[in-house]
């Protein structure tokens, strides 16, 4: 079982997320394979001309585009992101059907490969949304606090979010829980450190973990959390990304698991409040602007195409 290999990898300096919406056409699942497979083609000419940035990429789609583009049982857990709403917090269910993810040492690659991404699809889809991310602050996302510190690693990882005997058709898939967050940087840099530290449930300098009484309720790393019916953590895979400039700034949120419903478990316990009334204090700060899942092929089933 191959995997694309942008899934397990750890972050890089520098990230573009492509999403592109299909177009009605005559020959869409043609046209869409002859782009399909010149993809790599692309990679392999940008990496070979510049071999020491080790591009890592993936390509993935959405529960309509698997519809309209494959002719191959669906994967058994694709379903498209649904709206979920509650007050002014919102988590907007928008357009995606193909999403391209590369990562590397550095932006201008990343922008050669996204250029040649949206003129191979060009016949069949449009490219409607390209952020590109960057490393902050050596580790920390655009709120200055650290990302990814509770993030699964080596076995755990590869248990995370790689689809097994549960979907024996794709084997070495996996799901990726897409959303883009605008943050109000203002906002938040007017709370002082220590509320800021609550709404996330850790220490800002350090990084450590809050416990007891002191980790808030509405803190994020409670209400982010994916858990069963009896509160056992089920891990996913974070590959956040802060991006914008000074104008529009936020995080790109990209979680992977091996079914989407590890992550709207989250989603859920982030945005509506519980019986206490709590929800995930973070959204006073970040809106969510984007909502999509992809599902990951393995490797090799695109080989087979
Ligand atoms: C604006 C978007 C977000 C920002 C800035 C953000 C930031 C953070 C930070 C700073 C941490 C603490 C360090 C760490 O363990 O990584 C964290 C933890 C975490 N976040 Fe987020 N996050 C965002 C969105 C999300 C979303 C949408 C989810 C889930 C759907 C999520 C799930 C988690 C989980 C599971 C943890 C680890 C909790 C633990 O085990 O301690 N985050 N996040």
């Amino acid at each position: 079982m191959f995997t694309q290999n942008a899934i397990l990898s750890d972050g890089r300096p520098f990230a573009d997320f492509i999403t592109l919406s299909l177009r009605d056409g005559a020959n869409l699942k043609a046209d869409f394979l002859s782009a399909l497979r010149q993809l790599p083609k692309l990679i392999a000419t940008v990496n070979k001309a510049e071999p020491t940035c080790q591009i890592e990429w993936l390509v993935a789609f959405s529960d309509q585009a698997w519809s309209q583009l494959f002719e191959q049982q669906k994967p058994s857990a694709l379903v498209p992101f649904t709206e979920m709403k509650q007050a002014e917090r919102h988590f907007p269910a928008t357009a995606g059907d193909i999403f391209v993810y590369v990562k590397s040492e550095r932006m201008d690659l990343n922008f050669r490969i996204a250029k040649g991404v949206a003129d191979l699809f060009e016949p069949i889809a449009e490219i409607i949304e390209d952020t590109q991310g960057y490393q902050y602050l050596i580790d920390r996302d655009m709120i200055d606090f650290v990302d990814g510190t509770e993030n699964p690693v080596d076995e755990k990882r590869v248990n995370a979010v790689l689809i097994g005997d549960e979907d024996p058709n794709y084997q070495g898939g996996s799901y990726i829980t897409l959303q883009r967050y605008v943050h109000n940087l203002n906002k938040w840099n007017d709370l002082a450190v220590s509320q800021q530290e609550q709404v996330i449930g850790r220490s800002k300098a350090d990084n450590v973990e809050f416990s007891g009484e002191k980790k808030a309720p509405f803190a994020h790393i409670n209400k982010g959390k994916s858990t069963d019916e009896a509160g056992k953590e089920i891990p996913m895979y974070r590959q956040n990304m802060p991006y914008g400039n000074a104008i529009e700034h936020g995080s790109v949120f990209i979680g992977f698991a091996k079914s989407p419903e590890v992550i709207n478990i989250s989603l859920r316990k982030m945005i509506f409040a519980d019986e206490q009334g709590h929800y995930d204090h973070l959204l006073k700060y970040t809106r969510a602007v984007t909502g999509c899942i992809f599902f990951v092929p393995p490797a090799d089933f695109l080989n087979t195409l």
